[in-house]
């Protein structure tokens, strides 16, 4: 099922996309299936979270979207147009213009021996975004200005090293914004920041959204930075899209029990812990999979019909799905979810 964004026209569409890596050596090669059929749609302006826990395929679905490497299966449309027929290295360099990938560890990304200048100005001369000396300078001292690096003139004679963490993941901001584009792929982009700094990034994200009209797809692992940030969630779970909602509906309203699981390690506003089902035990396997749901193992509801088949996709309404055998598609328990929730126009009239 494809979560379609309500209002916007989409900018990326993901059809089906899957993954498998070839692992192992010699006559032992093995397939391990990274992501199974995401399906999904990014509008624009719009922000999607990306969360589970590692290994479960996050950083893959942005890989393959950034077209870092060629998915195994599956269409990724971006702005209407099939872009893994667009082959040739012109479109493609046109796309990656488009799409910015930001990294989780903005010291691996940026080049030692280069200066912070060098680093803006090879994506703006790459991509023909300035065609003299002083047009350069000048579009790499607005940049650093944009990412609220000041004074930008110092900042740019510097070296990587020379600079904080979060000012190193602001340079890495500037470098995507330098090519103009209209997503930007943010694995983990805080994860490795000191805690004191995060909130500032995820701020200057959000601006670069209003300012700019990006899209972003965002990635954590922590699910609570994901409500701050997003307009919708969704799950993963050893390579499974599990369920989509908007945020709010997501951290309110969860159906499937990960997510329960994922959130019950979230203090609540009162700051008790809430716990309710049991810590996680044990990794699921990627490589010759069981059949059924990979949460089986661990899902405190866990069926006999779970362990036979992945569930289809229940559509729980206002924007929220989930696959999980507790709601099958079309039964009472999924179109009873939002049930003690106020229905809009009650809520309007009490206004
Ligand atoms: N290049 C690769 N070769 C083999 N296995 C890989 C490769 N990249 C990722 N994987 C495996 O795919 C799974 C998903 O990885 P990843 O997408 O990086 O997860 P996440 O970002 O959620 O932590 C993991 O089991 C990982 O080991
Ligand atoms: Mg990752």
């Amino acid at each position: 099922m494809t979560m379609t964004h309500p209002s916007a026209s989409p900018v990326l569409d993901v059809v089906s996309l899957g993954k498998y890596f070839t692992v192992g050596g010699g006559l032992r090669t093995q397939q391990l299936r990274a992501l199974h059929d995401a399906s999904f749609s990014l509008g624009e302006r719009e922000v999607i979270a990306l969360v589970g826990e590692s290994g479960s395929g996050k950083s893959t679905i942005a890989r393959l979207l950034a077209r870092l490497m060629p998915p195994s299966s599956g269409k990724i449309l971006f702005k209407g147009r099939d872009i893994l027929k667009e082959e040739p290295s012109r479109a493609s360099l046109a796309y990656r213009g488009q799409v910015q990938m930001i990294f989780q560890d903005p010291f691996g990304s940026l080049n030692p021996v280069h200066t912070i200048g060098y680093h803006l100005e090879r994506p703006l001369l790459l991509h023909g975004k300035a065609n003299n000396p002083a047009v350069l300078r000048e579009k790499v001292h607005s940049l650093l200005t944009t990412v609220d690096l000041n004074p930008a003139a110092e900042v740019a004679a510097k070296f990587p090293h020379q600079l904080s963490g979060g000012q190193r993941q602001r340079v890495a901001i500037a470098r995507a914004l330098a090519v103009d584009p209209s997503v930007i792929l943010a694995d983990e982009p805080i994860s490795m920041l000191d805690v004191s700094i995060r909130m500032g990034v995820l701020n200057l994200m959000e601006r670069l959204k209003e300012e700019r009209g990006i899209s972003y797809l965002y990635i954590t692992h922590d699910i609570a930075s994901a409500r701050y940030v997003a307009d919708r969630t969704m799950v993963m779970y050893a390579g499974h899209i599990v369920e989509g909602a908007p945020s709010e509906e997501l951290m309110q309203q969860p159906a499937h029990p990960y997510t329960k699981l994922l959130l019950s390690a979230v203090p609540d506003p009162q700051g008790s812990i809430r716990s309710e089902l049991p810590a996680r035990s044990g990794t699921p396997k990627l490589i010759n999979p069981p059949p059924g749901c990979p949460f089986a193992d661990r899902c405190p509801s866990v069926m006999n019909t779970c362990r036979e088949q992945m569930p289809e996709t229940a559509d729980l309404g206002s924007g929220h799905w989930v696959r999980c055998h507790l709601f099958p598609p079309g039964s009472v328990a999924a179109s009873a979810h939002h049930e003690r929730k106020v229905p809009a126009s009650v809520e309007a009239a009490a206004v």
